[in-house]
């Protein structure tokens, strides 16, 4: 074992978030649930909004004849997404594009894969977001189809002083309750096939995955020169979790099934 507590400015922080497999709370258990679901509706086509390293498009593995898109801002994200699609063998049959998923013209698709990326579809910070958001959705998706949406939603309407402990500028109207959530579902022209919520264990492998790679780096190198603004990050990140949003905000996962005759 080596260690590094002197500056050494050839040993930068780590890049990436090497610890998780989704860039999401989602187990390999509901995952698994979650594509045999999918793939039962037989799709030819798997559209990604804001995929990122597009692990839920493992959904191909499930259904050999079906294609996928992804979309995503973040090159880096892009290329960790087209290495496990060769790790797989799927990249004959998987098409990564960096650029905005908004107002994206590559679909419609029979699955629309939309996992903690809204944002990717619809501005997060506009009052009516969740209706220009199933919009999105709905104009995305074949009939018949289905969508994956994790979004977020809090489990009680937070406080003033639960509000000052998460996220700067942070409102009661950043998220729906779950319940304000389905109903915009079904408000947006769908019906929820399957509703399910991110367990505790989900949300803390995710929000320690999320730092981990970090933590272990400053732990090494405490004096380095870059060392302060990690230790800064990673503090405020992990007050935002456990002294905020621990218990406060929950990750739906709903599988959503488009209303309308098919043919
Ligand atoms: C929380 S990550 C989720 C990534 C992926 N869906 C998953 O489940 O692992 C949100 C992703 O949305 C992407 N994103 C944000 N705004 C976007 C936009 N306008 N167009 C495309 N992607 C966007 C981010 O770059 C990021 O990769």
């Amino acid at each position: 074992m080596t260690s590094a507590t002197s500056a050494d400015p050839h040993d930068v922080p780590p890049s990436g978030l090497p610890a998780l497999t989704f860039h999401n709370p989602l187990s390999e258990e509901r995952a698994a649930r979650i594509v045999a679901r999918l793939a039962a509706a037989r799709p030819a086509s798997v559209l990604d909004v804001g995929c990122g390293w597009a692990e839920l498009l493992r959904l191909l593995e499930a259904v050999p004849s079906a294609h996928g898109t992804g979309i995503d801002l973040r090159g880096e994200d892009l290329a960790r997404a087209g290495r496990q699609a060769r790790d797989r063998g799927l990249d004959g049959r998987v098409r990564l594009y960096e650029e905005s998923a908004r107002g994206t013209g590559r679909g419609p698709a029979d699955v629309v894969l939309c996992g903690g990326s809204g944002q990717a579809l619809a501005d997060p910070e506009a009052p009516d977001y969740l209706p220009r958001l199933f919009a999105e959705l709905r104009r995305l998706v074949n009939p018949g189809g289905r969508v994956l949406l994790g979004e977020g939603f809090f489990t009680r309407t937070p406080g003033a002083g639960e509000l000052a402990r998460l996220w700067p500028g942070a409102t009661a109207g950043d998220h729906p309750s779950l319940g304000a959530l389905v109903d915009a579902v079904v408000a947006g022209g769908f019906r929820p096939l399957w509703t399910e919520t991110a367990s505790a264990s989900e949300r803390e492998e995710f929000e320690s995955g999320y730092r981990a790679a970090g933590e272990e780096w400053l732990a090494l190198h405490p004096d380095h020169p870059e060392a302060a603004a990690l230790r800064t990050r990673l503090d405020g990140q992990r007050a935002i979790w456990l002294d905020g949003h621990l218990g406060l905000l929950g990750i739906a996962w709903l599988t959503l099934v488009p209303v309308g005759r098919v043919g």
